[in-house]
């Protein structure tokens, strides 16, 4: 998929801001054909209410803040393509620092137009099924993203805190009031705007917010987390390891996960 004028690696520079802020933004990482194409895929799946697991109600509150649908690699050969990108692998692997990356999921994020309700501060490792930390997200902006449209800020360096209760996404509870200490007091976010075709890397510990989306058409990112070889079960409930029967301790592995790079 790589192509001319598509950013290749992350940078040391790169890789350094990440372990000190629990994020960064590359800019540039897929090729305008390659936006075009998942555009249209995602698109597709959408109207269609078809590929991947829909996880909202559409006229639900969940939906006004994320509308968003679950693992669409499975069902869409572009959006497979995509996902097991070797090289895209490669630099969140090389963000996180281990061997190997599995595939946790893919979601497809849309903030549709029309009563938009912004995405509050949370972490993401609360709400998945993992006893350890590490994994990170890949936020790819399918849409030029700004304040106006639900681009995503970052608060640098709060993965350090730990990992803490899940917020409702609709009714959130303030997680800066959770933090032992008032730890990240006077902390400032960084806003991420993003061209279509750039992205942000992000821990699942970092805490991250989007504003709405106040414009006419979608807000469209497509987001791939993978997670360290070696992440075990944790027993939490999860759309994507309910139906596996998996043990507490069990590693998180096989056809459901698979590598997607390794040293
Ligand atoms: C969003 O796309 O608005 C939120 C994404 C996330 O929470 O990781
Ligand atoms: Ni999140």
């Amino acid at each position: 998929m790589a192509s001319m004028g598509v950013t290749a690696a992350v940078t040391e520079e790169q890789v350094a801001f990440y372990r000190e802020n629990g994020f960064v933004q590359v800019d540039d990482v897929i090729s305008p054909a390659t936006v075009a194409a998942l555009r249209q895929a995602l698109d597709a799946t959408y109207r269609d209410d078809a590929g991947g697991i829909h996880t909202s109600a559409r006229d639900s509150a969940y939906a006004k803040v994320l509308d968003q649908r679950v693992n669409v690699w499975r069902d869409h050969p572009v959006v497979r393509e995509h996902v097991f990108d070797r090289r895209l692998a490669e630099m969140a692997r090389r963000l996180a620092g281990v061997r190997a990356v599995r595939l946790w999921h893919d979601q497809a994020l849309y903030k549709q137009p029309g009563d938009s309700k912004p995405t509050p501060w949370h972490q993401d490792l609360p709400y998945w099924p993992m006893a350890e930390p590490g994994a990170l997200s890949l936020w790819l902006a399918l849409d030029d993203v700004d304040e106006h449209n639900g681009a995503m800020s970052f608060v640098p360096g709060s993965r350090r805190v730990g990992s803490l209760p899940g917020i409702n996404l609709v009714h959130p509870e303030d997680i800066f009031a959770m933090v032992p200490g008032g730890a990240l007091a006077g902390v400032k976010p960084v806003l991420c705007r993003l061209r279509a075709g750039s992205c942000t890397f992000h821990d699942g510990r970092t805490f991250h917010a989007a504003g709405a989306n106040h414009t006419a058409a979608p807000r469209r990112a497509m987001v791939t987390i993978y997670m360290p070889e070696g992440t075990t079960f944790n027993d939490k409930g999860h759309i994507v390891t309910d139906p596996l029967g998996l043990r507490p301790g069990q590693a998180l592995a096989g056809e459901a996960f698979p590598i997607l790079a390794e040293a």
